[in-house]
């Protein structure tokens, strides 16, 4: 019986894997739209001239950035039409942005998000959340391999609701800026800066373990409730670009920062709290810094700037983008996901936050290429805004699933059966897909059994002993009891970024002597091979 119980649930487990189903993570049921916005993709620098693309797959981005940087790819799915990397001309920075929730109706004006450049994202799974999403960008896998099923998730079996990229909800997968971090021995210099945590997280390295960012010129940082901009993880080491509120304010006060970020021809004036903005026809905007949403709006800018400036003038970030090592730097603008969703698209608000973004983007670019000497790639990705579920959709699901579910609309698309209604699940599901209204539609999931339940139930030995998950004192108001499918996840990312690299490492210089010797006698300085051991020249 036990047998034939592991079998089946093998089955299951395969079956589901083709999928983006994630066990313990996923709702049991999904609900699609059946037509959604697709994210874009802009290429900027030199390295990307000769690109043409229309279209690529969202797990085939990092490999374009793998690609131009002259790292081994995440993945094997090969990105056709990408020019021969030039061997002599490597960027010496990656730089990567991405804007939560544009859609490419909101970027017809725009002159750095123009239409001739613009690349369609393709989703190759769903749900759509824009953390699930953007993971997916960075990592080149889809959810049911890195384990962001959203930005954040109910544990289906102990009911208990959970954020990603906490200690125990890491990517399960490795990003660009692990690999980079990897393929430089850890000589590269990593920064990666949001308003939000998780977005920072997702782009950035997140690791919880600070001994590792000691010596290492690895950045990421967030923009805290109080207005402060502060690394991620603390730890002596990597709070350089750290900024209290008060030097956020001393910022957003100077010519300096308002250049930076403002359009030519426009004006801005900062006084008792407010920012006062003018354009060049004359309409006037205001954002309140005192005010969270806002407030963490600028303050995001302020933190680009602050890191701009930084590797502007001091002494040791200057040698760091001088040194001969790639760098690999990140930037999401993730409130500006906020202005749109309280006050529209449409809104003044909305349309003047954009440009500030796009200006921002602009004069990082500029700046950061005159600090590399021109040798810049750069990425900027617009995610998609999530699907709005209408108020009408939402009562039509709400009848179907009545009592037997956590709230659907803090879960959507996602909807979560409560515990004790768990033998109903096939029953909801059946009535949500056979009543859906035709717009939408909707997934089933089965979630296996914890493995400590099967074993209480067979009378076996206890479980092995887990190694307890400390709690971030971070996250306790969010703390997930630690279970076994994520420790066994935590398990596949130590795999990916400490075995996986050298493995492949090996298996390059093993069988592809001949291919390095030719790297070398062609280049002869500027290879992967000669920037990892350190040389400088
Ligand atoms: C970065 O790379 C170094 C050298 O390979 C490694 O020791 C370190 O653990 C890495 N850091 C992270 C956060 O992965």
């Amino acid at each position: 019986m036990k047998v034939v119980l592991f079998v089946l649930m093998a089955i299951i487990a395969v079956s589901f894997a083709a999928t983006n189903f994630v066990d313990h993570r996923s709702g049991h049921i999904v609900i699609k739209p059946t037509e959604s916005q697709n994210s874009k993709l802009f290429l900027k620098g030199s390295a990307f001239d000769k690109v043409s693309l229309k279209n690529i797959n969202d797990v085939q981005v990092s490999n374009i950035i793998t690609h131009v940087m002259g790292l081994l790819p995440l993945n094997n799915e090969e990105v056709s039409g990408l020019p021969a990397a030039s061997i002599f001309n490597k960027p010496k920075l990656n730089l990567f942005f991405s804007v939560e929730s544009v859609s490419s109706d909101d970027l017809v004006n725009s002159k750095i998000f123009n239409s001739e450049s613009m690349i369609s994202i393709e989703k190759t799974f769903t749900p759509q959340d824009l953390i699930s999403e953007l993971t997916t960008i960075v990592t080149g896998v889809t959810p049911n391999v890195h384990g962001i099923v959203s930005s954040n998730w109910i544990n289906p079996t102990t009911g208990h609701k959970v954020h990603a990229y906490e200690k125990s909800t890491q990517s399960s997968a490795a990003n660009i800026a692990y690999l980079a971090n990897a393929s430089f021995n850890g000589k590269s210099m990593i920064i990666s800066s949001s308003a939000d945590k998780k977005s920072a997280s997702a782009t950035g390295i997140h690791t919880g373990v600070s001994s590792l960012y000691k010596d290492a010129d690895i950045y990421t940082y967030s923009v805290r409730p109080s207005g402060s901009v502060l690394p991620i993880f603390g730890s002596n080491g990597n709070d350089k670009l750290s900024l209290t509120n008060n030097q956020v304010e001393t910022i957003i006060y100077s010519k300096e920062f308002q250049q930076f970020i403002l359009p030519a021809g426009w004006k801005a004036t900062f006084s008792r709290g407010i920012f006062t903005i003018v354009d060049e026809k004359g309409n006037v905007n205001k954002i309140d810094f005192d005010q969270h949403e806002t407030g963490s709006f600028l303050t995001e800018l302020v933190s680009v700037f602050n890191i701009v400036k930084t590797i502007k003038t001091n002494e040791h970030f200057k040698a760091l983008a001088a040194d001969s090592i790639p760098d690999f730097i990140s930037f999401d603008f993730a409130s500006i996901s906020r202005v749109r969703e309280s006050q529209g698209a449409n809104s003044d608000a909305f349309k003047f936050a954009l440009a500030l973004v796009e200006q921002t983007i602009q004069s990082t670019i500029t700046q950061l290429s005159g600090v590399y000497g021109d040798r810049v790639a750069c990425e900027i990705v617009a995610l998609a805004p999530k699907h709005a579920f209408t108020e009408e959709q939402i009562e039509k699901l709400e009848s179907i699933v009545g009592e037997h579910t956590h709230d659907i609309t803090e879960t959507l698309p996602h909807i979560y059966v409560l515990p004790e209604s768990s033998e109903k699940v096939d029953d909801i599901c059946q009535q949500i897909q056979s009543s859906i209204p035709s717009e939408l539609s909707a997934q089933c999931f089965i979630h296996t059994l914890p493995v400590s339940f099967l074993q209480d139930a067979s009378g076996s030995a206890p479980a092995p002993t887990q190694t307890p998950v400390p709690s971030d004192s971070d996250s306790s108001a969010s703390g997930e009891n630690p279970i076994i499918a994520t420790q066994n996840t935590n398990r596949i990312a130590a795999f990916q970024i400490f075995l996986f690299f050298p493995i492949v490492f090996a298996l390059f210089i093993g069988g592809g002597i001949l291919y390095i010797m030719k790297i070398s006698f062609t280049a002869q300085s500027d290879t992967l091979l000669y920037r990892s051991s350190q040389r400088q020249y």
